[in-house]
């Protein structure tokens, strides 16, 4: 007697082999179904721009701020440099700083004169940092005179809104004291924009004729003298020692010759750094040695 059937459904090998495939195979494909909605998903979801996001990804990490400085410069205006620096004492009297809107406070400080309010701003006065603690490459002179004016009216002053520096100063010498509107009188005030003016084209030019070393210092620092320094220094503008006046250079000389270099490099008082060009070192050394040979 042959046993009954089982009614087993798998009776021959390539039944078996299709079994096999089909208990595997499908899971399989589901899952592989599955991870590709999942994946999908993910990827609508980071944003579905892939060109933006790319850029994003491979964006250099530093940007540079590349600024023309032959562009006219755009002046912030007194309130503008007061709300982003000054504010952050003046506004509410912090360290003992005159409150803006304060008339009291500010009346006896406005009575000692403009020249005054702005030189203590730029140099600085007990706790008050020179600039408000800005450096002369973030507001120019000319803005920090405009927040010193626009908190004094704003204080019960009136003075004058100060006189924008001559276009093209900005560049050389418009951080400098050269273009100040602190110039005692509107005269001296032009006289020095104009000089300044002049000056504005002439550093381009002055420093490649240097080349860096010079084959006759006496003769550079003749030149740059010429090109530079005889624009406030042959009249005496801003009260510049007048080149050949022995008077006006003697109390300078008495200071040591590297102190004087010191001056004509990085400045003093009106007198820009090197006089608002960017000759080399040497040229404007030797351009001192020329005054001072003149002056002796
Ligand atoms: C860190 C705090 C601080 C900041 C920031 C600051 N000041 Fe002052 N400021 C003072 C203090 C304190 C005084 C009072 C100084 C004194 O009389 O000894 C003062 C005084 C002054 C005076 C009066 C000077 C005088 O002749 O009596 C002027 C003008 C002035 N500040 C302008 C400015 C301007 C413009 C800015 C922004 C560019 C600024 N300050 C930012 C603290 C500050
Ligand atoms: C925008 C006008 C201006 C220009 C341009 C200028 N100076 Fe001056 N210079 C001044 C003023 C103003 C002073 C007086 C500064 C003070 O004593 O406060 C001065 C002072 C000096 C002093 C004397 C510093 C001391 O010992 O007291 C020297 C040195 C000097 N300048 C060299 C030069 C040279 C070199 C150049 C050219 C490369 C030059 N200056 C261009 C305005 C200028």
């Amino acid at each position: 007697m042959s046993e009954a059937p089982h009614g087993a459904p798998i009776k021959t090998p390539g039944q078996l082999i299709a079994a096999v495939i089909a208990g595997f195979g499908i899971p399989v494909a589901i899952i592989i179904l599955l991870a590709v909605y999942v994946n999908n998903s993910t990827r609508t979801g980071a944003g579905t721009d892939i060109e933006q996001s790319v850029n994003t990804r491979i964006a250099p990490v530093a940007q540079v701020d590349i600024r023309d400085a032959n562009a006219p410069r755009v002046y912030k205006t007194g309130e503008e440099v007061f709300k982003a620096v000054c504010s952050a004492c003046h506004a509410a009297g912090t360290a003992g700083a005159p409150k803006f809107g304060d008339a009291g406070a500010w009346a006896p400080r406005i009575g000692e004169g403009y020249d005054t309010l702005l030189h203590n701003a730029l140099n600085g006065k007990g706790a008050m940092p020179a600039r408000g603690g800005t450096s002369p490459d973030d507001y120019s002179d000319f803005e920090i005179a405009r927040a010193v004016v626009y908190m004094a009216n704003g204080s019960g002053g009136k003075l004058a809104e100060p006189a924008q520096p001559a276009p093209g100063a900005a560049a050389s010498a418009g951080a400098s004291g050269a273009a100040a509107p602190a110039a005692a009188s509107a005269n001296e005030n032009a006289q020095a924009a104009a000089a300044v003016a002049a000056l504005a084209s002439v550093p381009q030019a002055a420093a490649p004729a240097a080349g860096g070393q010079s084959a006759d210092a006496a003769q550079a620092g003749k030149a740059l003298y010429e090109q530079v320094c005889q624009a406030c220094h042959a009249a005496g503008v801003l009260n510049a020692p007048k080149f050949g006046d022995k008077a006006a250079w003697a109390p300078r000389l008495k200071e040591p010759m590297d102190t004087v270099y010191n001056y004509a490099l990085h400045g003093k008082g009106a007198m820009p750094p090197k006089g608002g060009s960017n000759a080399p070192d040497a040229d404007v050394k030797a351009a001192v040695d020329y005054m001072v040979n003149a002056a002796k």
